[in-house]
């Protein structure tokens, strides 16, 4: 039996992995063919240019690699540290401590800046440090971007204000995993020096593809950096791109195909056009949590994400049985809280290739699932929140106008 069958389609409401559009599906069937054909060649370079202006950058260098977030993480932190190199990291959700616990076994000396999940970092922490490091033992300072725990966004706008005003050396490494594709990121004009995502989020396409975009200062920091990285060398990299060949590796031929295909599709519709609609649909998901009469985990508007809503459930109500329920009565699948907030939070993801009326339906599912947990919601309330709102900010799709 497929344990995937549901009638219908599965509304796949989780942040990550996301929905693949048909589109991206079909230009992913196809055999497999020589990656070192002229043919591959040309629609990798385009696929390293085009991939630069998702990360709004020109300077940054992106690297396609066969790995998921986590090793993207690894990769941005080895080519650019040493072991016992100090690193401050913010703790604010499972991901970022999932990033510091593996700073740790990288053997960096992480200063682990905590905060209570649904907050943002605390950056008058970074202040105090960065201050007092005269001899900037601080190496590097590394930040989710959006913590996908707890559905909040990190303004780095202000990590870069600060590091200035210290004229702070360190680079800044950010996690963009949730972020890429769906939110406004400028990687240029926010001064980052490493940025990494994965295939599976706003891009939509299968798991598999870590993309990380490394700038100038980031570069060079890997002429000093010393620890032990191989698979994950940027170097190996670098030398095919000066040689022409790209490839260090064998790369996923479907997922190149696939990349292609999703990025027409953003530009398609327009870039701008697609960071608007997540956070369209991210409002009219706050303003269904909010007639439905529950909390959202993020506590302040200025870290509300665009791509994920973690939602707070009462006391006597467990979240996991939320996220059961929706996925075995209604073939929805919703996202469970992590850690510290399992039981306590579930996650709608609005993230990657979806529409107003799809979120329309996640959002009625979600109440007759709270209705079927026991918590006395108005049936239709959210709903009408949402689509109240989505009646007068939804544009016409821009390639019928
Ligand atoms: C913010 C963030 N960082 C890192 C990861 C880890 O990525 P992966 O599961 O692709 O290794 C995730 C996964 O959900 C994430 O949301």
């Amino acid at each position: 039996m497929d344990f995937a069958y549901g009638p219908g389609r599965n509304h796949l409401f989780v942040p990550g992995p996301t929905n693949i559009p048909e589109h991206v599906i079909r230009a992913m069937n196809r055999n497999n063919e020589n990656h070192r054909t002229p043919a591959i060649t040309t629609l990798t370079k385009t696929l390293l240019d085009d991939v630069k202006k998702i990360f709004k950058t020109t300077s940054g260098i992106p690297f396609l690699i066969p790995t998921t977030g986590t090793g993207a993480w690894e990769s941005a932190l080895t080519n650019t540290l040493s072991p016992g190199d100090r690193t401050v990291s913010f703790l604010i959700g499972q991901f970022s401590l999932l990033w510091i616990e593996q700073q740790k076994r990288l053997n960096f000396k992480v200063d682990v800046v905590e905060s209570e999940w649904g907050q943002g970092a605390d950056l008058d922490a970074l202040e105090s440090k960065l201050a007092s490091d005269k001899t900037h033992t601080i190496k590097a300072i590394c930040i989710v971007h959006n913590e996908t725990t707890t559905g909040v966004t990190n303004d780095l706008t202000k990590v870069r204000k600060i590091l200035d005003k210290y004229q702070h050396p360190a680079l800044i490494i950010v996690d963009a995993v949730s972020s890429i594709g769906a939110l406004d990121f400028r990687m240029d004009e926010w001064g980052v020096d490493v940025v990494v995502t994965s295939s599976q989020k706003a891009l939509s396409l299968p798991t598999g593809m870590g993309i990380v975009c490394a700038g100038p200062k980031a570069i060079e920091a890997t002429k000093s950096a010393t620890s032990v990285r191989s698979f994950f060398d940027w170097n190996g990299y670098l030398k095919c791109y000066n040689l022409g060949t790209y490839w260090p590796y064998t790369p996923s031929i479907q997922l190149l195909y696939g990349l292609r295909a999703a990025l027409d599709l953003v530009f398609e519709e327009g870039f701008e056009n697609v960071i608007l609609r997540h956070k369209r649909l991210a409002k009219a998901t706050r303003l269904a949590v909010e007639a439905w009469g529950l909390k959202n985990c993020c506590q302040k508007e200025e870290w509300y994400s665009a791509s994920v809503t973690a939602i707070v459930v009462p006391p006597n109500i467990d979240s996991g049985e939320i996220v059961s329920r929706a996925w075995k009565r209604y073939n929805l699948s919703l996202g469970g809280g992590l850690n510290k907030v399992a039981g306590k939070v579930f996650r709608i993801g609005h993230v990657g290739h979806l529409n107003e009326l799809q979120l329309l339906g996640c959002l009625a599912g979600v109440e007759m699932t709270l209705k079927d947990v026991g918590y006395p919601v108005k049936l239709g309330s959210g709903v009408a929140a949402a689509s109240a709102y989505l009646l007068n900010n939804v544009p016409l799709i821009p390639s019928r106008i």
